[in-house]
């Protein structure tokens, strides 16, 4: 059984392979391979990733219109195509067949009209009836103002739409009637409601505050602004990025962003102060009326997409899946003199799908199922019991390139540490009790990204603790002992995790690619990336640990962990860099 399976996995992948390089091989493909991960001899870049999604070189921040169109994924994200700084900011342009190998395109747009001279920012797709894709950005105009615009495929027939023409009506939104200029910004994926009209958000600010501009249209030409935006928050400043989608109440499919019915829920969400933060509501088209269930920061409210590093985020649907896809930008922690001289700044996440949780009180987000072809070696065990304050080596498999999934029991639950109630900030409870703060239950959980004798280690833990009539579980990412050097920031990240600990496992999974570690909590209950720059741990000499810093032992049911293979990151012509006036 296994042996066939096995052969039948095989066979697709060649198919795959081959048409993979004969669509390159017929586009004139120039190879921009990475370079080959797990050689003994010392790379020079270290930091750079196998299997996450980064231009060649250069600065990379927002995803932009994500889409799927005639079986192609397209990836456009904000790029400098001179330097690893923010600069000069274009829309690069990558699709893929699958959402982890990728083909880089030309560039898709540029700054060199009056509407968008300084500069192609963040926006989305929609697509128009006829399944034509749009895009609609923001442009830096003459004046630095922000002001949205139109761009349209230049060949519908061409599946991957290399070249994008940008509308003769530009700017279609300007900063007018009191609209502050310099914050409106990154328009939402449009939907239609049973009216017809076209409706689309822009970030904005107000008097200090974050709000979601809503405009309407019959044609996608001319917008006219609805007076009151669809949700703003007096506790929040400028929200950059909006994104606005239904979620299905049965937590089974993604949703497609014009459909409404009774058994959607709505996300709203905003990127402030260095988060992806979001709220759930119920929508009505025919008023655009948004009531949200629980408001931003409200009763110590604190949905976030991650509580680590993970910015700007976008989703979009995949309709050749049903499924809702969300993409992140992930920062570099180090500063811009090592962008510099590294040529490079910014990841993309590993794309994850996201769903309504069971009890309807928050998103759950899973890395994509495409990401485990790239699984290689294997090793796993079973019901290994974790003596208070032991480590245990997870050997075999390429610690710096690998994806680790965990459970862990706890059997003593009743001699939990009180919680005190005053401990509202995880992020700063994972400060103050961390990796080395003992405990009874916990710390447990996995060192990544280690040297052999544990000078390096970047922990993600689990603490637990009692309160009166619950357990209260706590998930951080400790990087204070991530890198020997002293240079990149390490933050530790936290965030309380909505698990019942008596009548289930806690459960981790963590995506270690070389520089970036993407961590998901309770099946995907809480998020926390984390960006580290080992000097000790790197390549070879990378080690993964699982541990128990508690005093109570702990078991751990099920470790599976796998080697990730590299993804196939190519350019398909040599990327031109546009003409700047
Ligand atoms: C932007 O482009 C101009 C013109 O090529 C170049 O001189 C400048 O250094 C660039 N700025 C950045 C931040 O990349
Ligand atoms: C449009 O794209 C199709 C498919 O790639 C191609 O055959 C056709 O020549 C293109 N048309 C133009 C005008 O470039
Ligand atoms: C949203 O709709 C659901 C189902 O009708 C209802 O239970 C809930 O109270 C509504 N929420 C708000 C904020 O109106
Ligand atoms: C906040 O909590 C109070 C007291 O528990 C409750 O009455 C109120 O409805 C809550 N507000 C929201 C927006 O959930
Ligand atoms: C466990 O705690 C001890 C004592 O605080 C500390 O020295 C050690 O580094 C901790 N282990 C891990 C894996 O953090
Ligand atoms: C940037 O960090 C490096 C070490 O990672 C340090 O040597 C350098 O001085 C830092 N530069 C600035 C401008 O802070």
């Amino acid at each position: 059984m296994t042996y066939l399976k096995l052969e039948v996995t095989m066979e697709k992948s060649v198919v795959l392979v081959i048409g993979f390089w004969l669509l390159l091989l017929g586009n004139g493909v120039q190879s921009h391979r990475q370079d080959k991960k797990h050689q003994s001899l010392p790379r020079d870049q270290p930091y750079r990733t196998g299997y996450h999604f980064q231009p060649p070189k250069n600065w990379m921040n927002d995803p932009n219109g994500p889409m799927y169109y005639k079986g192609v994924y397209h990836l456009f994200y904000q790029y400098n195509p001179y330097a690893a700084v923010w600069g000069n900011i274009t829309w690069a342009h990558s699709i893929s067949y699958d959402l982890v190998n990728w083909i880089n395109l030309d560039i898709a747009l540029s700054p060199g009209d009056p509407f968008d001279i300084n500069g192609c920012w963040s926006g989305s797709t929609t697509f128009l009836s006829g399944e034509k894709p749009v895009i609609l950005y923001t442009g830096s105009d003459t004046m630095n103002r922000q002001v949205q615009n139109l761009a349209e495929p230049k060949n519908l027939s061409d599946p991957l739409l290399r070249e994008w023409v940008k509308s003769s009506h530009n700017p279609l939104m300007s900063p007018v009637d009191g609209i502050d200029p310099k914050n409106f910004r990154d328009p939402t994926t449009a939907w239609q409601g049973p009216d017809g009209l076209w409706r689309v958000l822009v970030g904005n600010e107000m008097d200090g505050h974050g709000r979601a501009l809503l405009y309407r249209s019959q044609d996608f030409i001319t917008w006219s602004q609805s007076k009151e935006p669809i949700h703003s928050s007096t506790r929040t400043g400028m929200w950059e990025c909006p994104d606005f989608y239904p979620v299905s109440i049965d937590g089974k499919n993604g949703v497609e962003t014009s459909s409404l019915d009774k058994f959607t829920k709505h996300v709203l969400k905003a990127s402030f102060d260095n988060s992806d933060h979001y709220v759930l509501g119920n929508y009505t088209s025919v008023t655009d009326n948004f009531l949200v269930d629980t408001d931003f920061l409200d009763n110590d409210s604190d949905l976030r997409y991650d509580y680590g590093n993970f910015y700007a985020s976008k989703t979009f649907f995949d309709s050749g899946k049903k499924r809702r896809i969300l993409w992140g930008w992930i920062l570099e922690s180090d500063n811009t003199t090592d962008d510099v001289k590294k040529g490079w700044s910014g990841l993309q996440s590993i794309p994850r799908t996201i769903l309504l949780s069971k009890t309807g009180k928050q998103l759950i987000q899973w890395p994509l199922e495409e990401i485990e072809k790239q699984h290689t070696i294997k090793v796993s065990f079973e019901n290994k019991e974790l003596k208070g304050g032991s480590v245990l080596e997870v050997s075999g498999i390429t610690a710096s390139q690998a994806d680790v999934e965990v459970s862990f029991s706890l059997s003593s639950l009743k001699e939990a540490e009180l919680m005190d109630p005053s401990w509202v900030d995880p992020k700063l409870l994972c400060s103050q009790k961390t990796a080395s703060v003992r405990s009874n239950v916990g710390p447990f959980g996995i060192l990544v990204l280690a040297s052999k004798d544990l000078t390096e280690q970047t922990a993600i833990f689990f603490r637990v603790f009692r309160s009166e009539d619950n357990y209260v579980v706590l998930m951080c990412s400790d990087q204070s002992r991530s890198s020997v050097e002293e240079g990149p920031q390490k933050t530790i990240y936290g965030a309380f995790i909505d698990i019942d600990p008596l009548n289930e496992k806690i459960s981790l999974r963590s995506l270690i690619d070389h520089s970036i570690v993407e961590s998901f909590g309770g099946e995907g209950r809480a998020c926390i990336t984390a960006r580290v720059y080992p000097k000790l741990a790197i390549d070879n000499q990378a080690y993964l640990y699982a541990f128990n810093n508690g005093t109570l032992d702990v078991n751990i049911p099920t470790l599976n962990a796998w080697s990730m293979k590299n993804a196939q990151i190519v350019s398909s012509t040599k990327r031109r860099k546009p003409n700047l006036n």
